[in-house]
């Protein structure tokens, strides 16, 4: 660094401290001598005589450079906002990126490649596995690997949902095991089930027990993956989860979020467009393959977006409510949380009178509570205590049942759409008279 230039123009700076553009030419050495800091204090002096974009865009560059993401984005924010140049939504997407939210970067990396289709960035294009704008969206047998587990969970693990288990069972696993018995009783194999309800209450739990059940590979897959992480071809992304699933037999494949392929969603960016519902529909359908061996659960938390040709016989067909745990239930799901993990006598009963609303999610943030609760205890005197029921019920007292909100939503469409009794079964919970 040339540090003798520098301290001339910091002199000359200290005789005309408004000479703007001598503290610019200071901020832009700063910047090139990857001194951040220094470069925000005078840039925010030069802003204040001089708010140009581009000067406002090196502030945002001293901040992006600095970790400060927030602040980064407000600039670029209103300078993407009346001119869309590739500096300022490079710099945006990478910003995004930092903060893990890669669905809005793909999008702003999509804007980029609508102004200049021969732009490349490399860590762009591998995280979004581009190569090129030819080749945009090439989802790979690799990348459909990535989705298939082998669950070591089984029923077992799941606590209450008996009714839902033995759906499960009739509708989904027995059919795999007696295929020909099924057959002889010219009983129609297939088709998939679809649980909704509120969040945290079980719905990927019990689809991973599922496929942990019956020895079964499980692929657990959101719609929204499916949609954000590559560029188009959605429709081709879902095709080769199939295929995968078709050669790893026997397989689970979950859904999750399938709400997101919505046709009455109005955030656009969310909402596949006709061609990945009909493409979805075709593979549910089994068409132009065998789907023999392949177990579809699908789950959404909102019922009500989606599209009633989903329902049809041979795809979603039996539609099931998760509903919150009862206490029988939530008794059931505090010994299973609770096993292996350091305890003193725990009274489950009484732990299941207390934690009314609680889903199951919420009861294991409370042992999480607890448990957090008595290592700092523990720090003090370096041994280590067992959970008793007292510290799970002081965590009690840190939250609130998660599931009370969704509940107030799920009330209007229970009410007011509730075409052919769909959702009688949340009415009932809320013990709600038709
Ligand atoms: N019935 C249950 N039995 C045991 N654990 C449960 C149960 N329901 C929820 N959990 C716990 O809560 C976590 C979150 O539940 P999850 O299945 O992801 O909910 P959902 O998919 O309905 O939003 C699970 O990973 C599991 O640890
Ligand atoms: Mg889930």
């Amino acid at each position: 660094m040339d540090t003798s230039l520098l301290n001339s123009l910091l002199k000359a700076l200290e005789f005309s401290p408004d000479n703007i553009e001598l503290r610019l030419q200071i901020a832009k050495i700063y910047i090139n001598n990857l001194n951040y800091d220094e470069a925000e204090s005078h840039l925010i002096k030069v802003l204040d005589k001089n708010p140009t974009k581009e000067n406002k865009y090196l502030l945002a560059l001293c901040y992006f450079n600095q970790d400060k993401f927030n602040l980064t984005d407000v600039i670029l924010e209103e300078l993407i906002e009346s001119t869309e140049s590739i500096n300022y939504l490079e710099l945006y997407c990478s910003s995004l990126i930092k903060q893990g939210n890669n669905s809005e970067a793909l999008i702003i990396y999509k804007q980029i490649l609508d102004i200049d289709p021969k732009y490349k960035n490399e860590d762009f294009e591998s995280l979004f596995k581009v190569s090129n704008s030819n080749n945009i969206g090439q989802f790979t047998d690799e990348d459909a690997l990535k989705f298939l587990k082998k669950p070591t969970v089984n029923f077992d693990n799941v606590g209450g949902m008996g009714k839902i288990k033995e759906e499960i069972d009739l509708k989904i696993i027995k059919p795999l095991l007696h295929k020909d018995l099924y057959k002889a009783y010219g009983k129609k194999i297939g088709g998939g089930i679809l649980l909704y309800g509120p969040p945290g209450c079980g719905k990927t739990h019990i689809a991973r027990a599922t496929a942990g059940e019956i020895n079964a590979n499980f692929i657990n897959v959101g719609i929204n993956d499916i949609l954000d992480m590559w560029i188009g071809n959605s429709e081709k992304n879902l095709h080769e989860i199939f295929e995968t699933a078709r050669q790893n037999k026997p397989c689970v494949i979950f859904i999750d979020e399938i709400d997101a392929l919505g046709a009455n969603r109005n955030d656009i960016n969310k909402t596949a467009g006709r061609t990945v519902i009909n493409q979805f529909l075709s593979e549910l359908d089994g068409i132009d393959s065998d789907n023999d061996g392949i177990l579809i659960l699908g789950a959404t938390n909102a019922p009500w977006y989606i599209d009633p040709a989903f329902r049809r016989p041979g795809r979603f067909d039996r539609i099931i409510f998760v509903s919150p745990p009862d206490e029988n239930a939530r008794e059931n799901i505090f010994n299973i949380q609770l096993k292996n993990k350091p305890i003193d006598k725990i009274d489950t009963k009484t732990l299941a009178k207390k934690s009314k609303e609680f889903s199951g999610a919420d009861i294991k943030a409370s042992i999480d509570i607890a448990i957090e609760q008595k290592l700092l205890e523990s720090f003090k005197d370096g041994i280590p205590k067992p959970l008793r029921t007292k510290d799970i019920i002081n965590a009690f007292n840190k939250m609130k049942p998660s599931t009370k909100e969704w509940f107030n939503s799920a009330k209007n469409y229970a009410l007011y759409a509730n075409d052919s009794g769909l959702y009688d079964d949340i009415l009932s919970y809320l013990k709600i008279k038709k």
